[in-house]
């Protein structure tokens, strides 16, 4: 075999080839707190799911009595949709309100009013959007409904609906928090104002089962998801979490 420059050309093209894929490989973003790689997804335990599904049945009955619109959404839909449960990955699970309805209780009184359920609530005002935990003092008891080493959490996301922002003549909703404030009121431009149609929040919502009790969805099933992940939808995308 005769050594061209051509070929020595080729074979030297080919290792920044090949080393160029080891660095982009090596830097791949899904990397463990210690440092090490997160190779596979783990589920949560079985005791786990079941806290985290009585913690949004919980939360359900609250925002029902306080006649403020809510209804699975992100992944927590995703996992209605395939299974009528949590995803047996998702560490917190996710509710969407409305901030028009939200907004007419102050804080104290929403916290007062979870309080009284053994719930905490707290908000991000950068967010835009309610953490809820099951208060220590309320777990592990022969009558609680959660267990004592349980710390799920649900999050209570806060969506707006603005008249300046719309799409094809449709109102959208858009997610809110001052860290949003500075973006342009477009929904295509600026896709961390997540928005979606105000069809799909229009009441009455439909119910369906989530765990062993009901819990309000968006309207038209997939609709919102396509909205929230118009890349990947249709498909689930397990996290590398362990
Ligand atoms: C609020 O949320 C933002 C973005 O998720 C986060 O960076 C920040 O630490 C949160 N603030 C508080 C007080 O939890
Ligand atoms: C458990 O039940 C008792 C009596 O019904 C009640 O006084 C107590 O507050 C309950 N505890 C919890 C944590 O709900």
């Amino acid at each position: 075999m005769r050594i061209t420059p051509t070929k020595i050309l080729n074979a030297i093209i080919v290792m920044i080839l090949l080393s160029l894929g080891v660095l982009i490989f090596q830097n791949s973003p899904n990397v463990t707190p210690e440092g090490s790689p997160f190779r596979q997804t783990c589920h949560m335990s079985q005791m786990f799911q079941t806290n985290l599904q009585n913690l949004v049945h919980l939360s359900h009955k609250i925002l029902e009595t306080l006649n403020l619109r809510h209804f699975l959404c992100y992944s927590s839909l995703f996992g209605q949709i395939r299974s009528s449960s949590i995803l047996p990955w998702e560490k917190k699970a996710k509710l969407c309100v409305i901030n028009e309805e939200i907004a007419k209780y102050d804080e104290l009184f929403l916290r007062r009013r979870f309080a009284s359920s053994g719930l905490n609530l707290e908000y991000n005002s950068s967010d835009g959007k309610y953490t809820v935990t099951v208060d220590d003092r309320s777990t592990g008891g022969t009558n609680s409904t959660f267990d004592a080493d349980f710390h799920g959490e649900l999050h209570l996301i806060v969506f707006a609906l603005d008249k300046d922002i719309r799409s094809s003549e449709e109102r959208m909703y858009h997610r809110i928090g001052w860290q949003r404030r500075i973006l342009p009121p477009d929904c295509d431009f600026s896709t961390t104002l997540e928005c979606f149609p105000e069809r799909l929040a229009h009441e009455p919502l439909p119910l369906k089962l989530f765990g062993d009790d009901t819990v309000p969805v968006p309207r038209e099933g997939f609709e919102l998801l396509k909205h929230h992940y118009p890349e990947n939808w249709w498909r689930e995308v397990k996290p590398l979490n362990c």
